[in-house]
């Protein structure tokens, strides 16, 4: 018998209608989240990173599927019973300052979700805003500082502590670093390893910065056009990805560059990169087939789902090794030998 996830995505589809016509941002996404793992979204822009995370906190209803926290299904809850949810589910936006009270002290800010709840006395939920302060790096008497006396990764550190004033399980953080300079995003991505143990947290990690999602997390999800592509362990991933899509994205990270396909040319100058298809008219068959080095007839006629490629590594592609892969000795050649 496996262990229950503490959060498990289910088929999750999410449409929009515009002028333009329908679109899914979300499609068909499914993942499991177990408790203490930590899930990372990467992808570009567009690729529906944003909406999972708003989709899994019940922000946006799904257009279909299923979202199951604990093992209960939650897809469909009213307001009334998901707020014990919302107390166990906390969320980290990009923009700190917006995420604040501005005119409320930045002590007050870590003591209102608190006050909420109706945790604590007042005396307690001073003396624990004070904690929190003093955890994520904040000296606390900066606690009657109003959030725009202070700087953006401090603000960002307040808006982590208040996240956490509520004790939660999971946390789920939508670019949460990305706003940030470079030497003060790595300052809070030490924070949040640190917490990670410290609060036996689980993250759901938004981010289209593949260096960070290896720092912090331990499962990965690479989203394109709103399907997930690949999806596995960090460890398997980063260092041998089956897409052509991950293998695209890490190519394009200088640390990650060793990953790239031994033998495959990397263009130093790329004069025209082709457009990735509109959402609103995806290709037949693999939505990546229009970008992708290798694709095939097969690709155009037949939409590769995910099935596994190795040790809890799943790639949606027709030739991402696995038994069903069919042998492409072009294809042998350029990644050589493993
Ligand atoms: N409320 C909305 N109405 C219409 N389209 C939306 C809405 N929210 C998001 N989208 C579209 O859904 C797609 C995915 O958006 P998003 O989840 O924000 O992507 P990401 O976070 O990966 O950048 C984009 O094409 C975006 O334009
Ligand atoms: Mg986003």
């Amino acid at each position: 018998m496996s262990e229950t996830p503490l959060l498990e995505a289910s088929e999750l589809t999410r449409r929009f209608r515009s002028r333009q016509g329908v679109m899914s941002a979300v499609d068909r996404v499914s993942f499991r989240l177990m408790r203490g793992e930590h899930l990372g979204i990467v992808g570009a822009s567009g690729s529906g990173k944003s909406t999972v995370a708003k989709l899994v906190q019940r922000l946006l209803p799904a257009t279909e599927g299923h979202i199951y926290y604990s093992g209960r299904d939650v897809t469909n809850l009213g307001e009334r019973a998901l707020r014990p949810l919302r107390r166990r589910i906390q969320s980290v936006s990009q923009n700190p300052y917006a995420s604040l009270f501005p005119n409320k002290s930045i002590g007050q800010n870590i003591v209102e979700p608190m006050l909420l709840h109706r945790m604590g006395s007042p005396k307690e939920r001073m003396d624990s805003a004070m904690r929190l302060m003093r955890q994520v790096g904040v000296p606390s008497e900066q606690f009657y500082a109003f959030p725009h006396e202070i700087s953006g990764g401090q603000q960002q550190r307040i808006a982590i502590a208040r996240a956490l004033a509520l004790h939660p399980e999971l946390l789920i953080l939508d670019e949460a670093v990305s706003s940030l300079d470079v030497s003060i995003q790595a300052q809070i991505l030490h924070l949040l390893v640190e917490l990670q143990g410290q609060y036996s947290l689980t993250y759901l990690f938004v981010s289209h910065n593949l260096a960070v999602v290896r720092m912090i997390c331990t499962q990965v999800a690479v989203m394109f056009l709103g399907r997930i592509v690949e999806l596995g362990p960090v460890s398997e991933i980063f260092s041998h990805p089956a897409h052509p899509y991950t293998q695209a994205l890490l190519a394009a990270v200088p640390d990650f560059s060793s990953a790239r396909p031994a033998g495959a040319d990397v263009p130093q100058e790329v004069d025209s990169e082709p457009e990735p298809p509109s959402p609103y008219r995806l290709p037949s068959g693999c939505r990546y087939r229009t970008l992708c080095p290798i694709a095939t007839q097969r690709c155009e006629s037949e939409e590769p789902q995910l099935r596994t490629v190795g040790a809890g590594q799943h790639a949606a592609c027709h030739y991402s090794g696995g038994a069903e892969a069919e042998p492409d000795p072009a294809r042998t050649e350029r990644e050589g030998v493993r």
